[in-house]
């Protein structure tokens, strides 16, 4: 039988931001195991966005720390923290509307190539990233999402679901470690949701995924471990099962 064996891969500590006199994130203490899908749920102003804009640097904390894969980032700048493997995407569609797909997975892959010749430059190993790298890298992530027939349509002209395909092709060309992503399913067809959580099942064999959803559907379907937020703080934690069962998650959040 195997063991199970939880490796811890980011934590925070004592977490909290302010906005004037709203706690947005209170004095958080999250775990986040190498599983594969994590969900944070919890209603509307919870703080589940914010405390992921904390995690990833794109919001500075008022007090507490961040641990991730046995470092602290707190002070590690956002692009710093893409390197190092934590990826966002953001609740609003982040995609070059006037650019091709192609060249919006193409900017992330080309970041991402450089990102890492940095790394091995002074051991000679340097050398030009091709257009041939490049053009590889893409068809790869094209055809993973799933638009590898509209890699030249412009970008802003395709439909919502299409784009959300898009910019989580461009999230994967960022190389991550831990995918962030906040609300994917949110404006999607029936349909668009089933395809994109299929997606994000076979992401999560080859990268952690961080997922905030309000579709409880897809969080049960998909995560092995649900955080509930509420207020700024960690109401309830376990399995989905756990979740669904545990009495104060009912009476805040799933019962209305
Ligand atoms: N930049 C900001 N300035 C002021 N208040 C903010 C800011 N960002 C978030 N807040 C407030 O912090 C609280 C938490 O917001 P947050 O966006 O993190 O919630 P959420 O759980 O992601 O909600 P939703 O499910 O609607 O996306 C809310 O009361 C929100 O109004
Ligand atoms: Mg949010």
């Amino acid at each position: 039988m195997d063991e199970m064996v939880t490796v811890e891969l980011l934590s925070t500590h004592g977490l909290t931001r302010k906005y004037g006199g709203l706690v947005a994130v209170d004095d958080v203490n999250f775990k986040l195991y190498q599983e594969s899908i994590h969900a944070i749920i919890g209603p509307n102003g919870a703080g589940k966005t914010t405390l992921v804009s904390l995690i990833c640097g794109r919001t500075t904390p008022s007090s507490g720390r961040i641990n991730f894969k046995g470092n602290d980032i707190t002070g590690l700048s956002s692009a710093k923290r893409v390197q190092a493997g934590i990826v966002y995407t953001f609740q609003v569609t982040s995609i070059f509307s006037n650019l091709s797909c192609y060249e919006n997975i193409a900017l992330s892959v080309q970041r991402n190539l450089r990102a890492h010749q940095k790394g091995t430059s002074l051991l000679g190993k340097w050398r030009m990233v091709s257009e041939a790298d490049i053009e590889l890298e893409v068809s790869k992530y094209l055809l993973e999402v799933g638009l590898e027939g509209v890699q030249t349509q412009i970008a802003g002209t395709l439909p919502y679901g299409h784009q959300k395909l898009l910019e989580v092709a461009m999230s994967l060309a960022a190389g991550p470690k831990l995918l962030i992503l906040d609300e994917p399913t949110q404006g999607l067809a029936e349909a668009e949701i089933e395809n994109l959580t299929q997606l994000i099942q076979e992401i999560s064999k080859s990268v952690n995924v961080l997922l905030i959803e309000h579709n409880m559907e897809v969080v049960f379907n998909l995560a092995e471990h649900v955080t509930v937020m509420d207020n700024g703080s960690i109401l309830a934690e376990g399995t989905p099962a756990e979740i669904e069962n545990n009495d104060a998650v009912q009476a805040s959040y799933l019962g209305n």
